[in-house]
């Protein structure tokens, strides 16, 4: 069988990108609006600092307007909040973006149940959560939302298809499945307690690994011809110095699968021009305004 085709994230989330420049580019010379990122960034977590860092530049690049809020790591429930009520009121900022993991001792439901919904362009608010289950509009997680546009561009057969999802968590693994719903497929959800894992995956069309263990699922899990989506990024120490890998073992996968993510350049940069795409609609929504049709044609319906 031929190598599986290798799904060109960078090159997708740069199309998408271009679309969300464009449509921003619209709305500030139509209408005056120029939509605008807020991140809250606590405590000094190096990952979070560059994950924020390249938000606010990509914001830059569209055409965005990007507030920053640095807090200390030691800063309180009551000071957090009362960031995030400042954003929520603030007539410039359209998205609000807490970067997590928060320091210990902040339980994050807190924080996230602060947001203003409509404003939530993380989608993990639970009226966003409740409304991507019920198949109503609201504001859908960046990464989810990144791997539908990755299987549409694909080209990957969506109804019908058995997809299933590695991972459970509320980030990736529950907003996907509930994607994959949405787009008539038949989803089977998995985690660390699931029997014969191999088993499971062998029966699927689509596979979503998001399970955070690196190199976990090898080529013999695989249906010939699957499409694969890696969402894992994992750093291992090899022979020849740190390398980036994915939760999926890209050598043997690539034998048998049909098309298939790489990492780097597969899920990561579609996580990112999900998170503008998020803030130019939430600014629409909050205007009334219909969501445009550059963003919207690409069929996330919820
Ligand atoms: N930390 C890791 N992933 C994410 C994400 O998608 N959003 C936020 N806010 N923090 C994160």
């Amino acid at each position: 069988m031929a190598e599986a085709i290798i799904i060109d994230g960078k090159a997708i989330a740069a199309g998408l990108q271009q679309r969300v420049a464009a449509t921003a580019a619209k709305l500030r010379d139509g209408r005056a609006i120029t939509a605008g990122l807020a991140a809250v960034l606590i405590g000094d977590d190096p990952a979070s600092q560059v994950y924020v860092r390249n938000k606010a530049r990509a914001c830059a690049a569209v055409g965005l307007a990007s507030f920053e809020h640095r807090l200390p790591a030691n800063a309180r429930l009551p000071a957090i909040l009362d960031v995030v009520g400042k954003l929520n009121a603030d007539e410039r900022v359209d998205g609000i973006l807490v970067q997590l993991p928060l320091p210990s001792g902040i339980d994050p439901r807190r924080v996230i149940a602060a947001i203003d919904p409509t404003k939530d362009v993380d989608g993990f608010h639970p009226v966003n959560v409740g409304r991507l289950w019920s198949g109503e509009p609201g504001l859908v997680p960046c990464t989810p939302q990144g791997i539908l546009l990755l299987l549409r561009a694909a080209k990957a057969q969506l109804a019908g298809a058995e997809a299933v999802v590695l991972g459970r968590s509320p980030i990736v693994g529950r907003p996907v499945a509930a994607l994959l719903l949405a787009a008539d497929c038949t989803v089977t959800m998995t985690h660390s307690k699931s029997r014969d894992l191999p088993g499971l995956c062998r029966r699927a069309d689509i596979v979503v690994a998001a399970l955070g263990r690196p190199q976990m699922v090898k080529g013999d899990w695989l249906k010939p011809g699957a499409t694969v989506i890696d969402v894992g990024i994992n750093r291992i120490t090899t022979p020849g110095g740190v390398q980036l890998v994915g939760d999926v073992d890209f050598a043997t996968a690539r034998q048998v699968a049909g098309a298939i993510t790489p990492v780097p350049g597969g899920v990561g940069p579609m996580t990112i021009a999900c998170l503008l795409r998020n803030t130019l609609l939430a600014a629409c929504r909050r205007r009334g305004l219909p969501d445009p049709e550059a963003l919207s044609a690409d069929v996330i319906k919820v």
